[in-house]
């Protein structure tokens, strides 16, 4: 059996392969700007390797659930289990040796953080007779190792960011082969994305991601330059797993659907009536009641009592 899988052509050149086997021991990473084509190559990366290679999906945006209908992943819909759950499902994953897509979209940023930490925390620490090899996708890694502070908390912050770095820097070990992609290169913290010795980098604008792209490639600045030319779906191609020398590659088709193609631009017809009467148009009566601009400051007096009886009837009906 072979241990390679094909990603799409070398322009000019055939067929551009991708050594698994490598990669497991020398992880990736992907970096190009929104719509630069990032989660169609994963999902390439993830069909070509299904068969091969057990996965496990961190998916921001739910993009990925789709693998489940082909390829028998388990979709773990987050926001219905806790995190204690996660963890455990993370640790059970590797024990059965299941494929498992954990789908955190509808989650705010510091439960994205937290679930996928404990989600991660649990594959990590999973006993060592488990220790098989995983690939361990991660899209918009920056979502989960951001390079500063922001606006999530410093316990979410900490706890995935500790869990993002055990992956790239202690996870080959345990068999956790991480694969993160990221938009902005320069938001990604430096430790983890230190650790890829693969890179596949795709269109890039901004100066700030460029130069750091070049630095992780071993690229002269101006050289990176190319980045802005790139068109979607082509990637510069670097590493033990892909090429010895930069080279270009153009991604191949998947089977699955994505779900990330966003609004499409379509010929509209004209409002059917005017603008005003539509948009402006009065409120049903109960819903059109004014509120008061200031609310009272103290309850209204019998508010208490209210609440008192309110708390009587459901005592009530739970004794029923
Ligand atoms: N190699 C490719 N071949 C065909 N379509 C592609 C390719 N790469 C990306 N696309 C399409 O371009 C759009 C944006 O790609 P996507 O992977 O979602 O970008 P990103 O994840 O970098 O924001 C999607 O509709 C995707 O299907
Ligand atoms: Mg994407």
């Amino acid at each position: 059996m072979t241990n390679k899988i094909i990603m799409g052509e070398v322009p000019g050149a055939g067929p551009a392969q991708m050594d698994l086997a490598e990669l497991l021991a020398t992880r990736l990473l992907v970096q190009g700007n929104s719509g630069s084509g990032k989660s169609h190559l994963l999902r390439r990366l993830l069909e070509q390797s299904a068969r091969l290679v057990q996965q496990a999906i961190i998916d921001p945006e739910g993009d990925f659930v789709s693998l489940a209908e082909k390829f028998g992943h388990l979709v773990i819909e987050g926001a219905d289990y806790s995190e204690m759950a996660l963890h455990a499902a993370g640790e059970r994953m590797r024990m059965h040796r299941a494929s498992v897509v954990l789908n955190l979209e509808g989650l705010d940023a510091d439960q994205q953080m937290k679930w996928a930490a404990a989600f991660l925390g649990g594959m990590f620490e999973a006993p060592r007779e488990y220790w098989y090899p995983v690939l361990v996708v991660v899209d918009e890694a920056q979502l989960f190792a951001p390079a500063a502070a922001g606006e999530v908390s410093d316990e979410a912050r900490r706890s995935s960011l500790g869990a993002m770095t055990n992956l790239m820097c202690r996870g080959r070990k345990r068999g956790l082969a991480g694969i993160i992609a990221t938009q902005r290169l320069a938001k990604l913290a430096k430790n983890v994305a230190a650790e890829a010795s693969n890179f596949l980098m795709g269109r890039t604008f901004l100066d700030i991601d460029m130069t750091r792209a070049a630095d992780l490639l071993g690229m002269e600045r101006r050289q990176a330059e190319a980045f802005r030319d790139l068109a979607r779906g082509t990637f510069v191609a670097l590493g033990p797993a892909l090429y010895r020398r930069p080279t270009p590659v153009r991604i191949g088709t998947v089977e699955t659907e994505s779900r990330s193609a966003g609004p499409v631009l379509a010929p509209f017809e004209p409002p059917s009536a005017p603008v005003h009467e539509l948009i402006l148009a009065p409120l049903p009566a109960a819903e059109s009641v004014a509120r008061p601009r200031n609310a009272p400051a103290t309850p209204p007096p019998d508010l208490l009592s209210q609440l008192a009886a309110h708390g009587e009837v459901q005592a009530n009906v739970a004794h029923a």
